[in-house]
């Protein structure tokens, strides 16, 4: 009933307006991209004219504890002063998000993982003046772990740390968070995202959220700053009209590479992912030597499309000696499967994945540069494009243009630009 009638509180400005305001609260174990879904809310509802703080917990300790909150004891569930300098923290954080809301801001964000449900009492008992909502972030990718295991290693708080060293002190941190765990169930309004798949799994309003509807529709759209899709160079294989395959770059193919260094290297861009084979690092590796600043990604997701029985071979060779597969692909090309390979219709979950797990590793970046293949690149496209799926293998994927793409939820974009 509290939880109601503090819903339907709205606020009286001075000027007798309506105004309204609301808390928000991250929920999460760390590395689940809370941080990132947070700079969304607040770039969606800046776009509205509306003011929005994140206070971020993280930011807070290192700034006030800096090195003595790196060690992982420090987050021991029973280290009694860990604890309690943590929620010295985390009351910090809710005087200035109260601050922030009395003095005209509408939305306050607290970033943390308040992965307790103490914690979250506490929230809930200080924090009655306007609705809080929690924002809870799922996911549990080994793959994504690690990529962010990694990031966090590179942190200036492990400086002096081997990667090595600075890896596992930031596991047995998760570890300790594991332990002090609960995901929401009894806190008054809430929703539950998977933060890889932008889904929501589960929500539950037990009062009005304002901005509630402007919030859930950034938690599920699209991300992607600007994503530039570009195909690999050319090939031996290429030119020898083979498909599939490990082939390397031809000398036109590493001029390709080299133009599109070129080009990028006036262009801000900070993870650069590739496939697994070599004409997709060869390619890479011109723009990698340039901008040693960025972030590089093979992932296995971006491979080619796997022609089984027929990779290495000419399309007029698959024509003649296997009429009948031939005949099958041409008559309905998205849905044949190779023999002993893969199809565009079975291709369509493992790019979506890697393609989800690219966007989670780059979280907020200003751009990302994807280096695919012909059939990936086509997936890739047809989720941005929504096209039909008997016109999605015929999509044009050149290797001197690439693909700009930018999806968030105010802005589509696409363009095909050329680089040499
Ligand atoms: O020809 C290059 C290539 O990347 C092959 O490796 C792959 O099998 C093919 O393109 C995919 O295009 P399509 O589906 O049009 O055959």
């Amino acid at each position: 009933m509290q939880c109601l009638l503090k819903g339907l509180s709205t606020i009286s400005a001075s000027r007798g307006l309506t105004v309204k305001k609301l808390y928000v609260a991250m929920v999460g174990l760390p590395a689940r991209g809370k941080s990132t879904l947070a700079k969304r809310i607040r770039e969606g509802l800046e776009a509205e004219g509306l003011r929005v703080g994140i206070f971020n917990n993280g930011e807070l300790r290192r700034t006030r504890l800096g090195r003595d909150s790196t060690a992982p004891e420090f987050y021991h569930p029973d280290n009694a002063e860990g604890r309690a300098r943590r929620e010295e923290l985390a009351q910090e954080n809710v005087a200035h998000a109260r601050a922030f809301l009395a003095g005209g801001g509408n939305v306050a964000i607290l970033d943390a993982t308040n992965a307790s449900r103490a914690r979250r009492a506490m929230l809930e008992a200080r924090l009655t003046d306007h609705p809080l909502l929690f924002v809870e972030c799922r996911n549990d990718d080994p793959v994504l772990l690690e990529a962010s295991l990694e990031r966090k290693a590179a942190l200036p708080e492990f400086a002096g740390k081997t990667r090595a060293e600075a890896i596992a002190s930031f596991r047995q941190r998760m570890d300790y968070y594991e332990r002090m765990y609960a995901p929401l169930e009894d806190e008054c309004c809430w929703v539950r995202v998977d933060s890889v798949q932008n889904r929501i799994l589960e929500e539950r309003l037990g009062a009005r959220v304002p901005f509630f509807h402007r919030i859930r529709d950034i938690l599920v759209s699209d991300w992607v700053r600007n994503l530039y899709l570009v195909r690999h160079g050319e090939t031996t294989y290429n030119v020898e009209g083979r498909i599939g395959g490990d082939p390397e770059l031809t000398a036109h193919g590493k001029e390709q590479a080299d133009a599109l260094a070129r080009h990028f290297s006036r262009v801000e861009v900070t993870h650069i992912f590739t496939s697994t084979r070599r004409r997709s690092s060869m390619t890479a590796a011109p723009l990698k030597a340039a901008r040693p600043d960025c972030r590089i990604m093979a992932l296995p997701e971006f491979d080619e499309i796997d022609a089984g029985l027929c990779e290495g071979m000419r399309y007029e060779d698959i024509q003649s000696e296997m009429p009948e597969q031939y005949a099958a692909r041409m008559r309905d090309k998205y849905n044949y499967v190779y023999p002993q390979g893969e199809g565009y219709v079975t291709l369509r979950e493992r790019v979506e994945r890697g393609l989800k797990r690219a966007l989670f590793i780059a979280g907020d970046a200003p751009g990302v540069l994807l280096i695919g293949h012909q059939a990936i690149n086509r997936m890739i496209l047809s989720h941005f494009l929504y096209r039909r799926t008997e016109d999605v293998p015929h999509i044009y994927i050149p290797q001197n243009q690439f693909y700009h793409i930018v999806a968030t939820q105010r802005k589509k974009l696409f363009e095909l630009v050329p680089f040499m």
